[in-house]
């Protein structure tokens, strides 16, 4: 039997032993006897007994064992033209720092903190901060709108928020600080205090009694202690998005979490622990949480923090610049993130100056790796490409080849084989088991592994009747794929309305939401239609109020700047066409994936539950050209 094959069916057939053995891997003030337990709800939790703290495993363990010298962080900007390197000891003290400010602030273990920063090494210093006090933290990514942070003050109720005067982005300045404020004005919930970091790029204004400067706070703060937290405890809030308008805060724990992080920095990646890892993500997604953040520094390597863009920071040479200049051992990033870099330089010329021999592999997630980039990456690099799959919700990855156990052949389209602990099923409407080729719901079979969540903040109820209820016995994961006949998973997109633009998920429902606010819109209806360069772009299609009598275009321009004023710019909401009617089915349902085989110029399938085709005729002969139109 190979190796892989080995270890999978041993995390199957002895969960508790296997896991323990991992457990085993990090330092715990009081190592877990208990592998799994469910609670109270019947929720699967793992090693309730043990005790623990996030931020002394991924610094203060390294500094005891005599590693405090190797380098933690190296932060690169070319944005700001800046590079810094922290030690494991120079972070300890730091982020020790940062944590004693936050105790200052009356933030204590179970508050929560929301951040609200740019790629910053403060931004990670914040989230161990939180960490070490066992405080729960919440980052809430840059590009999110101010309404979209608010949504996000009034469900975490957080204490306390970090922040900075200002984010970074090609060619502009985003203020962050009156964003702040004016989430904080429209949310029912108010933080006590705002610690602002000021950045020289531009500074802002600090409200007298509500505002701490960062640096200003930091002098007056010593350092604060590890506090022990049980490994069922929250390390962090996450919002992602599901179905509904409102986000769901996934709740992720901190024992289960850093025992499955550290598995795979070497099950996953391979990545040696003298190397550098680079996950050129922002820590405002789950990819820069486990691994910008907590899985290199439990593993004791160095992570490299990046603000910058793989294109026009200054060249589409940037992500082959930072790999060759910091040794970089294992690249992680979206697809997305090399067709834009493939899009400014399909011949790889820009490839060629650098010396890429320390790079290993490089990691792909976030989306769909589709065979035209994972062939082009693999031929302009000469590097080993590897697509692999997981969510928010599972906080580390649930399909991958997994190279620190056996390298796999790889089949491009896939994201080869469930991680040992993860048992993948493909289910049918009923919830049976389909054959390979056959596509269905990709489901998981419960008990998750460690490091996936637990439940959704403040919503259990949520967590059950979105996830565990649709198949009992499973986790469903809302995405559609198949197996091939060896065991190979493809993951061929979302079931639900979630679309997945540029490497960011984003809910069809919340923007139809917003859509259907306006006075002039009697239905609507929001898809996702194939973008060459972002993976999926949204196309709202709208139906206007009977004598209703509104100019399209300038309809189009106030519901553009309504979704971008209320979710943000990364939504890159574009497009609205007025249309006659949308196409139901006899129950009034919409029929979304017509409309958006049409928008994509596919082949349309006409279900049979539809109420009149003729529907469909009509949106062919409008929508028709819509996939030859530049977006
Ligand atoms: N703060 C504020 N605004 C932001 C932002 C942030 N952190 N990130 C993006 N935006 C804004 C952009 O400035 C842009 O605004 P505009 O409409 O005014 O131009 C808008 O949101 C859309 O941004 P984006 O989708 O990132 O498009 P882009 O053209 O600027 O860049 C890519 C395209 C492919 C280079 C970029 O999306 C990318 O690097 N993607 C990788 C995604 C990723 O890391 N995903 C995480 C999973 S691994
Ligand atoms: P997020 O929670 O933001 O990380 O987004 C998770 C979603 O992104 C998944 O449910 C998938 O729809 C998609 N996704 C992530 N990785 C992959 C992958 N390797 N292949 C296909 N889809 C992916």
């Amino acid at each position: 039997m190979f190796t892989y094959e080995r270890e999978f069916i041993r995390a199957q057939a002895d969960a508790a032993g296997f896991w323990l053995e991992q457990a085993s891997q990090i330092d715990w003030f009081h190592p877990p006897t208990i592998a799994m337990q469910p609670d109270s709800l019947g929720i699967e939790r793992w090693f309730s007994d043990g005790v623990m703290n996030t931020c002394w495993l991924a610094l203060d363990y390294h500094c005891e064992q005599g590693r405090g010298e190797h380098t933690a962080l190296i932060y690169d900007s070319p944005f700001t033209s800046t590079k810094q390197t922290f030690t494991y000891l120079q972070l300890r003290d730091h982020v020790a720092r940062v944590a004693g400010m936050l105790a200052n602030l009356g933030v204590k273990k179970g508050d929560r903190v929301i951040i609200y920063m740019p790629m910053v090494p403060e931004a990670a210093m914040a989230m161990l901060a939180c960490a070490r006090l066992g405080a729960i933290h919440s980052v809430v990514f840059g590009g999110f709108a101010p309404n979209e942070l608010a949504i996000r003050i009034e469900d975490a109720e957080p204490k306390v928020i970090l922040t900075a005067s200002c984010g970074l982005e090609i060619n502009k300045i985003i203020n962050y600080k009156p964003l702040v404020d004016r989430a904080i004005l429209e949310s029912r919930h108010k933080p006590n205090k705002v610690v602002v970091l000021q950045r020289k790029e531009q500074p802002c204004d600090i409200h007298p009694q509500r505002d701490v400067d960062w640096h200003q706070a930091i002098a007056k703060a010593l350092p604060h202690a590890c506090v022990p937290v049980l490994a069922t405890d929250p390390l962090y809030i996450l919002y992602t998005s599901g179905t509904t308008g409102k986000p769901k805060g996934v709740v992720r724990d901190n024992g289960g979490h850093a025992v499955a992080l550290k598995y795979s920095m070497t099950a996953v990646y391979n990545q040696p622990r003298d190397g550098v890892f680079w996950a050129a993500s922002d820590v405002g997604w789950v990819v820069g949480h486990s691994y910008i953040v907590y899985a290199p520094l439990i593993h004791g390597c160095t992570t490299l923090l990046y603000e910058g863009k793989p294109v026009k920071t200054p060249d589409p040479g940037a992500f082959w610049r930072v790999c060759a200049e910091h040794k970089v051992n294992v690249l992680f990033s979206a697809p997305t993130a090399f067709r834009a870099i493939k899009k400014e330089d399909p011949e790889g010329n820009y490839v060629q100056p650098y010396d890429l021999s320390a790079l290993d592999t490089i990691f792909m997630a976030g989306e769909r790796l589709d065979p035209a980039t994972y062939d082009w990456v693999r031929d302009v690099t000469h590097k080993r490409v590897v697509d692999h799959w997981w969510q928010t919700e599972t906080g580390w990855a649930i399909a991958s080849n997994p190279l620190g156990i056996e390298e796999l052949p790889t089949k491009p389209g896939s994201a080869t084989q469930p991680m040992p602990g993860f048992h993948v099923e493909i289910l049918d409407e009923q919830g049976k088991s389909v054959t390979s080729h056959v596509q269905g719901y990709v489901a998981l079979k419960r008990p998750l592994p460690p490091g996936c969540l637990p439940t959704i903040w403040g919503d259990h109820e949520r967590f059950e009747s979105g996830y565990l209820n649709p198949f009992p016995g499973y986790y469903v994961s809302g995405d559609g794929g198949y197996r091939d006949e060896q065991g190979y998973l493809f993951i061929m997109g979302r079931m639900d309305d979630v679309i997945n633009v540029a490497g960011h998920r984003l809910s069809t429902g919340e923007m139809e939401a917003i859509l259907g606010e306006h006075s002039a819109v009697a239905e609507c209806a929001v898809v996702g239609v194939h973008d060459e360069l972002k993976g999926q772009l949204p196309l709202g299609l709208v139906v206007l109020k009977d004598g209703m009598n509104m100019d399209d275009e300038l309809l189009e321009q106030e519901l553009v700047a309504r979704v971008r004023g209320s979710i943000g710019a990364l939504a890159c909401f574009k497009h609205a066409i007025v249309v006659k009617r949308l196409p139901k089915t006899r129950s009034g349902k919409i029929l979304r994936r017509s409309i958006r085989q049409i928008a994509d110029g596919e082949e349309v399938v006409i279900p049979s539950t539809i109420d009149d085709p003729t529907s469909l005729d009509e949106l062919i002969a409008q929508l028709g050209s819509y996939a030859d139109i530049p977006k």
